[in-house]
C-alpha cells in the first residue's frame, strides 16, 4: 500500500514561459500604477514581454527608475509620469503623458495600494484615511480617468483591479485595506455594467501570498511571524510572481473578452482554508506582539 503524502501544487512553467501568442500586446499601450515594484512590475513585465508599449505610474523615482531598467532590458517601450493617484489631477497628468508617449492607454491595471498591519484600535484617523484614499479612492481616479477618455473616443478597454482576498473574509490587522479592498471588489461589479455598454471591462484580480523583495518593511515583519510560508497553504507553496502576470494577461486579452464583473483568485485556495477543529483565539495584538492596549488620548 502506498500512502498519499502532502506534495502541494505543482511548479508552474518557467519565467519567460506564456499561454498567450508572443505579439499578444503589439501595438498596446499598458497602464499599470505601481508597476515599478513587486507584484506591479511583474504584471508589467508579462505585458512587456507580448509586446506592450507600458506605461508604470507611481510616486518615487527610485521605483520608476528600477521599473523602466527592468522592462526596457525585455524590449519594451517604457513611459514612467510620476503620479499620487490619490489626486485627481496628478492621474489626468499621468495620462496625458501616456498618450503622448504612445497613444491612449488600452489597459489599465490598477495596482498601487497601501498596507501596514495595526490593531484597528491603535489606527489613527489619518492613516485609516491614508489607506483608503490610496487604495480605493485612487483606484477610482484612475478607473475614472481611463473611462473618460475611452468614452469621448468610442474605443474599448480593459481595466484589472488588482484586490485582496480579505475584501470577502475580513483581515483582522488590516482594517483600513480590507474595507478598501472590498470596495475595489464591489466597484469592478457596478463599473463592469456601466461600462460594458462602452466596450469597456472591468475585472479583478486577487493575489494570495506572493513574497517578493520590494515588500515594504511593515509588511515583511509582518511575514515574518509566520517561519515556514509554504506549509501555511494548501498548496504547499506560496506564488511565483509571474504566475499572477500570467493572469492579468489572459484577463486582458482578446481571449477573455466576455469575462467581465468577475474578479479572479490565484493563491491556490488559501483564502478558503478552514480548520477542522477550532484551535484558540490569538489576539491581533498577542499576534504582533503588542503591549496591552492604553487608552492614551480622549
Ligand atoms: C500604524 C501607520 C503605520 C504603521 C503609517 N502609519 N505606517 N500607523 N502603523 N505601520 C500612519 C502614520 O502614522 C500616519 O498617521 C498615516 O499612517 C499616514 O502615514 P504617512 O507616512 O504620512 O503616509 P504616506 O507618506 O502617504 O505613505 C503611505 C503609507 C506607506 C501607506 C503609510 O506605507 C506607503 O507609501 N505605502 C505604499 C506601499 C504599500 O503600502 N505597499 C503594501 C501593499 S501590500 P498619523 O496619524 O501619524 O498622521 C498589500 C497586501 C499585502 O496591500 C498582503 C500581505 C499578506
Ligand atoms: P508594493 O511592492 O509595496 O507595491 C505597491 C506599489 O504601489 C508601489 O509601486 C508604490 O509605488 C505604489 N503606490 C503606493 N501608493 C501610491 C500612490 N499614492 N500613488 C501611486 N502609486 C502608489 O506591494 P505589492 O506586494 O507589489 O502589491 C501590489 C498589489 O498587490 C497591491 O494592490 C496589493 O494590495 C496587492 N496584494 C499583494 C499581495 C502580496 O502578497 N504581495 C497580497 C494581496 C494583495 P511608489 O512608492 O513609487 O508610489
Amino acid at each position: 500500500m502506498t500512502t498519499a503524502e502532502p506534495v502541494g501544487l505543482p511548479e508552474p512553467p518557467a519565467l519567460g514561459a506564456s499561454a498567450l501568442a508572443p505579439g499578444t500586446y503589439n501595438d498596446t499601450v499598458v497602464l499599470i500604477t505601481g508597476g515599478g515594484t513587486g507584484l506591479g512590475l511583474a504584471v508589467a513585465t508579462e505585458f512587456a514581454r507580448l509586446g506592450a508599449d507600458v506605461v508604470i505610474a507611481s510616486r518615487k523615482p527610485e521605483h520608476l527608475d528600477t521599473g523602466r531598467e527592468a522592462l526596457e532590458h525585455l524590449g519594451a517601450r517604457v513611459a514612467t509620469p510620476r503620479c499620487d493617484i490619490r489626486d485627481p489631477d496628478q492621474v489626468a497628468a499621468a495620462f496625458d503623458e501616456a498618450e503622448t508617449a504612445f497613444g491612449l492607454p488600452a489597459v489599465l491595471v490598477n495596482n498601487a495600494a497601501a498596507n501596514f498591519p495595526v490593531p484597528a484600535e491603535d489606527m489613527s484617523p489619518n492613516a485609516w484615511r491614508t489607506v483608503v484614499d490610496i487604495t480605493l479612492n485612487g483606484t477610482f481616479y484612475c478607473a475614472r480617468e481611463f473611462a473618460r477618455r475611452h468614452l469621448a473616443v468610442e474605443t474599448p478597454g480593459s481595466i484589472v483591479n488588482i484586490g485582496a482576498s480579505y475584501a470577502w473574509t475580513g483581515g483582522p490587522g488590516f482594517a483600513h485595506s480590507a474595507a478598501a479592498k472590498a470596495g475595489v471588489k464591489n466597484m469592478v461589479e457596478t463599473l463592469a455594467v456601466e461600462w460594458g455598454p462602452y466596450g469597456i471591462q472591468v475585472n479583478g484580480l486577487v493575489p494570495g501570498l506572493f513574497p517578493h523583495e520590494d515588500m515594504t518593511a511593515d509588511i515583511q515583519s509582518n511575514l515574518a511571524r509566520t517561519n515556514d510560508k509554504d506549509v501555511c497553504q494548501p498548496a504547499m507553496r506560496v506564488g511565483r510572481v509571474r504566475e499572477l502576470g500570467w493572469a492579468a494577461t489572459f484577463l486582458a486579452s482578446p481571449f477573455a473578452r466576455f469575462i467581465s464583473g468577475h474578479t479572479l483568485v490565484v493563491d491556490g485556495a488559501n483564502w478558503q482554508r478552514r480548520l477542522l477543529t477550532n484551535p484558540p483565539v490569538v489576539t491581533v495584538r498577542d499576534q504582533m506582539g503588542k503591549d496591552p492596549f492604553e487608552l492614551t488620548q480622549a
